[in-house]
């Protein structure tokens, strides 16, 4: 076999610690797994090195390099006059960089190529943007052009190494995000030019449709999708875990007269751990009557249940490795939460609730508000739904855990319905009466969506695309909401665009903005919010199908109409009779994939704005009105023309570059990262001027902002949350906003989340702590992490960077979170000396990002953990050098 491949991997943001960065996935665990899968195949793999570690070592170690070196290894040099020679539109790029070589992969002299060549297969790193640490290109409104060092990359990887295909590896690099058309490119567009002749296969994280549709368009790619890692539940530690004692024993002894005892021990350690900001405590040893004790225990019982069923992705994915059979349960017991009306199929809960005359919904409300008892039953429905699920599970699992042979087994396990698995554990419960033949249509279900979670095609797929055959499409989305998008190793795609947003969707947006609604009027006497800025993302509206699009409608007051074909191309007003309040007006920021994936879905929301701005009602029931009177006396244009409120960036740009910003410290403050976001995504969309794109339109998106009292934005699936990516807070206007208003005050801000059953909408600041406390703080989250060795570190690390940036954009992050941290990684031995020894360069940026935090004013805390810091901060140099030299 002398087929050639070209496995390309990323690092964001540019640093060596940082090189193999792709979401969820053990990047160079995987590599290896796939390149020993070829070798068997045939492929020449010479002198691959006999464990994943020494690989990482070989690519990123550059044993030539000089001292301090950041230099990766370097696989080929470059001249210029091959490089021009071989890359023909290299002189397009001298507008931006200037003449080549540059100095971004470069000596001065020759372009350098990072990688690592195998026989037939050349493992590289693609360069990065080039201007991460750059705040004056940052600012630039629009994408400039990828820089020489990145063209070089791919002018070796098709002329020179001469790859029959690339292998992009993982979720996601920068190639085809660089400028250039949307869809349909052309030769002036850069995706195109770079990938040239080269066949494009895309190893992409299956929950991400939106960015997977761009890599499909603007680079050509054959994505194969892979799994994101099992699920656990958060579960609790330390003193929350004390915490969750005491309350068992407030339960058991709450009538023998010691009740007030407990729950003052309850309430310090409640303070202990942080918990006053989320639950109104009252002072210790304060006596309080039975039923308000309850209040008290049963509130901080539903927050405590709250985070220890939190998911959590445990480590990270290695390719073909498919989970076991314990690690499937916590996704199982989430897939059986839901309700599936269309196929007949009842949750769990749903199921259980009813044996004690109850519904879920019910019992979800009652919770939320912290009614003990209620509290206490939906604990023992999720223990008896995992109880059961686990059961299961159990009958389908070899000695070792694996999951083997489903379908067999599950005939088997069918075929006698008295020792049904669920029904024996159900027996041992409260909840013996359950529904047995829908238990029975459920588990019918679940055992198919076993069989497809251990289904994993994910090299088989990869083998199939290098054969140059067809690899099956499959949606890309949440397997918990859609299992559809099991068993992964297809070619993911996103769904038809004006089908969106379907009726269900509306209905829940409904719900939730409601929700948002009543919780802005109860935090602020009872006021609605005149304007709530808000983010539509691609992803979530995928996975949705579109709640976070119906959302908009319905805070505006406008209905989706379907045509005969079911194509929403229309939206009509509610009345404001029917709608019971005020109409909201809106700002919407559009990530750039949005922008790319729902331009029609843009128009509908511009052209519901104008509609409402232009509805003949009074000012005090239509805030859309109102203001866009304001701003068309105040801008000298008409009310239609004020009323622009769908804003995203410039065509062929994404992002406001906030994120980048802060993962490379390469700000100087504040002011400069509003700057950013403000230049960056102020283009509107106008439906009065159609096919003229996206238009810059600043003082109208400034205008607007000035007047929001909330910003929101929905949480896209129950794997991804605040501080797991850069791209939540880089969305952010919040600060924005607090500098904009005439009044200077902060706005509200609130998260929705409704990737479980029971939909929430909280404070930005309640969704950081719970991020913080079932991630960065949590045992389980951090050692699955650890186990991942060198990538692990550098997920802990970027967490915290996550926080700075939420600290940055938002201030919502309190001090407590950074203190934990720090008492965590840094504080103890052990711990900071295995983060050192595992990945000395991640380590190192967590000590800065730490002293970073501190120095920007978002932690404050003793000198002598700050001296700590700055002491292990010299003692890594020192060692990265040693290593280095
Ligand atoms: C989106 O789906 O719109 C999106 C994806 C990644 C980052 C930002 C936005
Ligand atoms: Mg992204």
């Amino acid at each position: 076999m002398d087929k050639k491949l070209a496995i390309t991997v990323f690092s964001f943001p540019p640093d060596k610690g940082n090189v193999g960065t792709a979401a969820y996935l053990n990047v160079f665990s995987s590599i290896y797994s796939v390149l020993k899968d070829l070798k068997k195949d045939g492929y020449n793999v010479e002198g691959l090195p006999e464990t994943p570690e020494e690989l990482i070592e070989e690519v990123i170690h550059d044993k030539e390099a000089q001292f301090n070196s950041p230099n990766l290894n370097v696989v080929y040099r470059m001249n210029v006059r091959e490089y021009q020679a071989l890359t023909p539109y290299a002189n397009m790029l001298e507008e931006n960089w200037g003449k080549p070589p540059g100095h971004l992969n470069s000596d001065g002299e020759n372009l350098l190529v990072y990688g690592k060549q195998y026989g037939n297969i050349f493992i590289g790193v693609q360069p990065t943007f080039g201007y991460e640490g750059d705040p004056m290109r940052l600012l630039f409104s629009k994408s400039a052009s990828p820089h020489h060092g990145f063209a070089a990359y791919y002018t070796f990887v098709e002329k020179i190494f001469k790859a029959d295909a690339v292998l992009h590896f993982g979720t996601h690099g920068s190639l085809e995000f660089m400028p250039g058309k949307q869809v349909g490119m052309s030769d002036a567009c850069f995706p195109d030019s770079l990938i040239g002749n080269i066949p494009n296969i895309y190893y992409y994280a299956a929950n991400n449709p939106s960015e997977a549709t761009v890599a499909k368009r603007r680079s050509y790619a054959n994505t194969i999708s892979y799994l994101t890692p099992p699920a656990e539940n958060a579960g609790l530690y330390k003193g929350l875990k004390q915490l969750s004692e005491l309350i068992a024993s407030y339960q058991s002894l709450k009538d023998t007269g010691r009740g007030n005892q407990i729950v003052s021990s309850i309430i310090s350690t409640a303070k202990q751990c942080n918990l006053d900001k989320d639950v109104d405590l009252p002072d210790e040893g304060e006596e309080l009557p039975a039923n308000e004790r309850d209040l008290v225990v049963g509130k901080v019982y539903g927050k405590l249940m709250e985070i220890e069923s939190r998911l959590l992705p445990c480590g990270l994915h290695v390719i073909g490795e498919p989970p076991t059979a314990v690690e499937a349960v916590a996704t199982l017991v989430n897939i059986a939460a839901l309700d599936r009306p269309e196929e007949n199929i009842f949750s769990l809960p749903g199921i259980l609730a009813a044996t004690v005359g109850r519904t879920i919904e019910d019992v979800y409300r009652g919770s939320d508000k912290g009614i003990l008892a209620d509290v206490e039953l939906l604990k023992q429905i999720t223990e008896a739904s995992r109880g059961a699920v686990g059961a299961f599970v159990e009958k389908t699992t070899n000695s070792k855990g694996q999951v083997v042979d489903v379908k067999s087994k599950l005939s088997s396990i069918l075929g006698f319905g008295l020792s049904e698995p669920w029904v024996e554990y159900l027996s041992q419960t409260k909840f013996i009466r359950a529904d047995r033949d829908k238990l029975r249509t459920l588990f019918g279900f679940l055992g198919e969506c076993l069989k497809l979670i251990v289904a994993d095609n994910e090299l088989g797929a990869l083998k199939t695309a290098l054969e140059g055959s067809y690899v099956e499409p499959g949606p890309g989305g949440d397997p918990i909401r859609n299992p559809k998008v099991l068993p992964t190793g297809k070619n993911i795609h996103a769904l038809d665009p004006q089908s969106i947003p379907t009726a269900a969707a509306m209905k829940s947006a409904k719900i939730v903005v409601e929700r948002l609604l009543e919780r802005q009027k109860a935090d602020n006497g009872g006021k609605y919010p005149e304007t709530i800025a808000l983010v539509l993302w691609g992803t979530d509206n995928i996975k949705t199908y579109g709640e976070s699009l119906a959302q908009v409608m319905w805070m505006l007051g406008v209905e989706p109409v379907t045509d005969g074909l079911g194509r929403v191309n229309r939206v009509e007003p509610v009345s404001i009779e029917e709608l019971g309040r005020p109409r909201i007006d809106v700002v919407v920021n559009c990530s750039g994939v949005f922008r790319d994936l729902f331009i029609n879905q843009m128009n509908l929301l511009d052209r519901a704005v104008k509609m409402v701005a232009e509805l003949d009602e009074p000012i005090e029931m239509n805030y859309v009105r109102k203001h866009a009177q304001e701003q068309a006396e105040e801008l000298g244009v008409s009310v239609r023309e004020a009323a622009t409120r769908i804003f995203s960036n410039a065509s062929g740009s994404y992002s406001s570059n906030v994120n980048l910003a802060v993962e490379n410290a390469s700000w100087t403050d504040e002011k400069q990262l509003q700057d950013m976001y403000l230049s960056r995504k102020s283009f509107a969309f106008d439906s009065d001027a159609p096919g003229v794109g996206m238009l810059e339109k600043r003082k109208t998106f400034e205008l607007a902002l000035a007047t929001a009292d909330a910003t929101f934005q929905n949480l896209d699936s129950s794997e991804i949350s605040l501080t797991d990516v850069s791209h939540y807070f880089d969305s952010d206007p919040t600060k924005l906003v607090q500098g904009l208003r005439k009044d200077g005050r902060a706005p509200s801000s609130y998260i929705a989340d409704t990737t479980t059953a029971n939909a929430q909408v909280r404070t930005l600041s309640e969704t950081v702590r719970l991020d913080a406390r079932t991630k960065l703080l949590n045992p389980r989250w951090y050692e699955g992490m650890m186990k991942s060795g060198y990538e692990g570190v550098r997920e802990i690390e970027k967490r915290l960077t996550n926080t700075v940036g939420w600290s940055a954009t938002s201030g919502q992050v309190d001090n407590w979170v950074y203190e934990e941290a720090n008492t965590t990684f840094i504080e103890d031995e052990e711990m900071r000396k295995r983060l050192m020894d595992t990945n000395p360069n991640s380590f190192r940026k967590l000590l800065q990002t730490f002293l970073e935090a501190n120095g920007r004013g978002y932690w404050e805390t003793s000198e002598d953990n700050l001296e700590r810091l700055r002491e292990l901060y010299s003692e890594v140099e020192d060692k990265i050098e040693g290593i280095d030299r």
